[in-house]
């Protein structure tokens, strides 16, 4: 079969083949034929703004690999810290890289204790934590100047293990802060989630999370850890592709992540169920999600036009985490949604199904975390992604980010002088 394509720009009857080459055509030779004409693509939905060898995701299939690895796999048997060193690095660490890989991080989880305890109280104490988290990953970027000098790998290295490091210590004095409890110290004995969630909910000394508890944790950071260039990706890698430094690039991943249609998702879907309050309430909500009054959060994803494999797994850790600290009540609720919209031609017919924050924040509750931390458990489950994404790019010495648009504004007009407006 001829892998290419033929443009015929018909003004002039010139044309050009061009190969089909790992799923993807160049753009140069459509600015060679057609030179200002541009390929108009919002949201970028049919556009590749870059190759990356980090994840791999079959929309149609449902399949989520991380450097080749599938992530059923990955959520069975690996660690947090492990996936992280396999994003960034692209193979899994040799058991001297993992026990270096995890000194390294551990070392570097306490966060200036000056900053920590003042950056905090420029915020009304309700303030939204990513709100916080956000400004205080922008923030770390002014006590590193040194991370600015992103073509030295060493250095890259040092500031992505900080990161890695830091956004739990972050996060966890976050939500101290909103509740008005004093700040914990990350203890550097703990693994990575079991340390996290100590941070988060210790407050005499003597809290020791059931296992359950951290394997559930364990398994959400994995499964949030990449997904090639969704929204708040390519926010970091655009912001990245200037220059600045990865503390700058991954508090624009933040930002994007923030919002309802991305990461905020987790937290509009326990809102969502919630609003819809029973179990016999559901037809109702999903009659007025079809009348197009409202979105079912947790639903629809550009690229899974299948079951995302992540809400799967989910939805099993959930089980899971239920068994030892009860069911979350809105569970009933979810699960009823799920059988009713996967039987409804409206969600069969636009291949809406499940995606990765349909069942995550039922656990986050049933863990004790508020709403408003869901999207700050998913930025530091995304971090080693948004990092392996930025440090690729900065390998690849990628242009800047800088699309083309239709203009459709104004044609030129001359000033009018405000006595004859
Ligand atoms: C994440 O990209 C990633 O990889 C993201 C992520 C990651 O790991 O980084 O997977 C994480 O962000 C998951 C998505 C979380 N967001 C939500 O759950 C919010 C609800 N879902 C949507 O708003 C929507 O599905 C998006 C934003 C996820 C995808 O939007 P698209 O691809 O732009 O799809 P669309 O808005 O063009 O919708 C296509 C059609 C439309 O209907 P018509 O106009 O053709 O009649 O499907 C409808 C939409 O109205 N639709 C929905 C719907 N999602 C899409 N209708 C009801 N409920 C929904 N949730």
């Amino acid at each position: 079969m001829n892998e290419s394509v033929t443009i015929t720009d018909n003004r002039t009857g010139r044309s050009v083949d061009i190969p089909i080459v790992d799923g993807g055509v160049d753009s140069a030779a459509w600015r060679k034929l057609l030179g200002n004409v541009w390929f108009h693509d919002p949201g970028l939905a049919t556009t590749a703004a870059t190759s990356s060898s980090v994840a791999e995701i079959d929309g149609d299939a449902g399949i989520l690999r991380y450097r080749g690895y599938p992530i059923e796999q990955l959520a069975e048997h690996s660690t947090f810290p492990e996936v992280a060193y396999l994003l960034v690095y692209g193979e899994l660490p040799s058991e001297a890289q993992l026990d270096e890989w995890v000194y390294e991080i551990t070392r570097h989880t306490f966060i200036h204790e000056n900053f920590r305890r003042r950056i905090f109280d420029a915020f009304h104490y309700d303030a939204h934590p990513m709100g916080l988290l956000m400004s205080g990953v922008a923030g770390l970027s002014t006590f590193y100047p040194e991370a600015k000098d992103i073509f030295d790998p060493d250095n890259r290295r040092a500031q992505i293990v900080r990161l890695i490091a830091k956004m739990p210590t972050l996060a966890a004095s976050a939500y101290r802060f909103s509740k008005g409890l004093p700040f914990m110290f990350p203890d550097n004995a703990d693994d990575y989630p079991t340390r996290f969630l100590k941070m988060m909910f210790d407050v005499g000394g003597d809290y020791e999370p059931d296992p359950a508890l951290v394997q559930a944790m364990r398994i959400l950071f994995i499964l949030h850890a990449d997904h090639g260039q969704n929204c708040s990706t390519t926010a970091t890698r655009v912001v990245g592709s200037s220059h600045a430094d990865p503390y700058t690039a991954i508090a624009a991943g933040c930002a994007a992540l923030y919002g309802p249609l991305h990461g905020g998702a987790n937290e509009a879907v326990v809102n969502m169920l919630s609003e819809i309050g029973s179990y016999d309430e559901v037809d109702s909500f999903i009659a007025g999600v079809k009348r197009g009054e409202y979105r079912l959060m947790g639903f629809g994803h550009r690229v899974y036009k299948n079951y995302d494999p992540r809400a799967m797994l989910i939805k099993t850790a959930a089980h899971d985490v239920f068994n030892v600290i009860g069911k979350n009540p809105l569970l009933d609720i979810a699960l009823k949604l799920e059988e009713v919209a996967l039987a409804d031609e409206y969600f069969v017919s636009r291949r809406l199904y499940p995606n990765v924050d349909f069942y995550s924040g039922l656990i986050y509750q049933a863990l004790g975390f508020p709403t408003n931390m869901f999207t700050v458990l998913f930025a530091i489950g995304r971090t080693p992604g948004w990092l392996a994404h930025w440090n690729e790019m900065v390998e690849q010495d990628s242009r800047i980010y800088r699309p083309r648009q239709i203009y459709k504004g104004a044609p030129k007009r001359d000033y009018i002088p405000m006595a004859e407006r």
